[in-house]
Order: C-alpha cells, then structure tokens, then sequence
C-alpha cells in the first residue's frame, strides 16, 4: 500500500492511534483519563461461548437474507484468524457489519441520499473452522460521506468484531480493498501511522477463491498479536 501517503496536517502529529485529532469522533471515544483494571473475576468470566448449533450457517451470506438478492458487486471475503504465533484461531466468533453497494447503512442515523436495498441488511457472522478460516458472500460496499471535515469521504471498508472465550476478549478492527483512491484522504486509516500496519487492513485480491461466474474473492487474515498483528480500534 506505497500509494498512501499522509494528508498535509499540522495535526498529523507522531504515532498516535487513539485520540486522532483528524478524526474528530476520537475526542469522544478515546480513553481521557487513565484505564482501569477490570475486577480479576471478570478476566476470568467465560463467554459468550458459540458453538455449531448457535450460528446458522447462513448466517455468513449476506446475499441471502431476503427473498431477492442484493444489488451490487458479489464478493467472497475469506481468510484466517491466527495468533501471535501464526497458529489458527478456531471457534472463535467473527462478526461483519458494512454499507450496502450504494454505500447506505440500514441504521437510523444514516440519512444520507443514497438508496437502500430491500435485500440486504448488511451484518452477518461465522464461527472459525479448525484452521481459523472465516468466510463470507456478500456484496462490495459502497463509499459514503461523512461529516468529519469537508467533503469527506470513507474508503468502501467492512467492519470486523472477532470474539474470543473470556468477556474482555473482543476485537473491532475495518477491512478495506486494495487500491482505493479514498486511502490518503481518509483520517481513520490513517490514524494507524505505521504505513505497514495500514497495509495489513487491506484485503487482497484473490484469483484462487474467485468464483467464475459468480463472485470475486478478497482474502483477509487476522492476526491477534505479535508484530504482524492486525491493527484494531482498541489499539
Ligand atoms: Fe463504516
């Protein structure tokens, strides 16, 4: 991901991940004062605890939610939920939320003149297999504007929350394509200021899980630790 390079702001200051003055929202979601340590019981309560019977398998096709399919590019987003060692993740839940392909969200606050699509809804979820793998069919979302500077605008993304076994284990990070033009002007991208930290968020595209025909595949592994450890919003 060369092509990313920092917006010209003074702001733009050294390694900074939460509290990012380009991205306003962060004045009120980062940590003001410091942390607090949890109860020791609460480390140690287990759950929520998924199994087999709990998540549908259909739960992991968004196009498949209503009774007409999607508008918008196909796509089959799969890859890896792996630990600091490279060793897979299984059972662990993955969530997905994201736009539809005209870039809406099915969300109250989302009142922006784009359409919403009947047939879709735009969340779904997985349980790993025994090699960590995850994989959905949905459709490519949209970019659309927000109201964080003038003219602004989000790089199509979809958003990731992947659950372990404890309560205080869970992990929200964003998933972007490869190649988008938004990249440099986006804050919350850029607010991750390693450039090859920025660069484990985009998925690649996948020529062995494209399905002809069909849908063009993105792989995406998630790595919970260690130096290749995918950047997430708690970071
Ligand atoms: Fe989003």
């Amino acid at each position: 991901m060369s092509d990313v390079v920092l917006p010209d702001d003074p702001d733009f200051g050294p390694d900074v991940q939460v509290g990012y003055p380009g991205y306003r929202a962060t004045r009120w979601r980062a940590p003001g004062r410091p942390l607090a340590t949890l109860p020791e019981e609460l480390h140690d309560a287990a759950g929520p605890v998924f199994g087999g019977g709990d998540v549908d398998p259909l739960d992991a096709d968004l196009t498949r939610r209503h009774d007409g399919e999607p508008l918008g590019e196909r796509i089959v987003v799969s890859g890896r939920v792996l630990d600091e060692d490279g060793r897979p993740v299984r059972g662990a839940l993955v969530e997905i939320w994201q736009a539809n392909a005209a870039g809406r969200y099915r969300h109250e606050v989302d009142r922006h003149p784009a359409p919403l699509d009947p047939n879709f809804s735009g969340a779904g979820r997985c349980l790993t297999g025994a090699d960590g793998g995850y994989r959905f069919t949905t459709v490519k979302p949209g970019a659309y504007p927000w109201q964080n500077h003038p003219n602004a605008w989000r790089p199509a993304h979809i958003h990731f929350s992947v659950f372990g076994r404890l309560f205080t284990q869970r992990l929200v990070t964003q998933m972007y394509f490869p190649g988008d033009p938004l990249f440099p002007y986006d804050p919350i991208l850029n607010a991750v200021r390693d450039p090859r930290a920025r660069a484990l968020l985009v998925a690649g595209f996948d020529p062995g899980t494209t399905e002809p025909e069909w849908a063009l595949g993105f792989r995406w592994d998630i790595v919970l630790g260690g130096r290749a450890a995918t950047p997430t919003e708690e970071s």
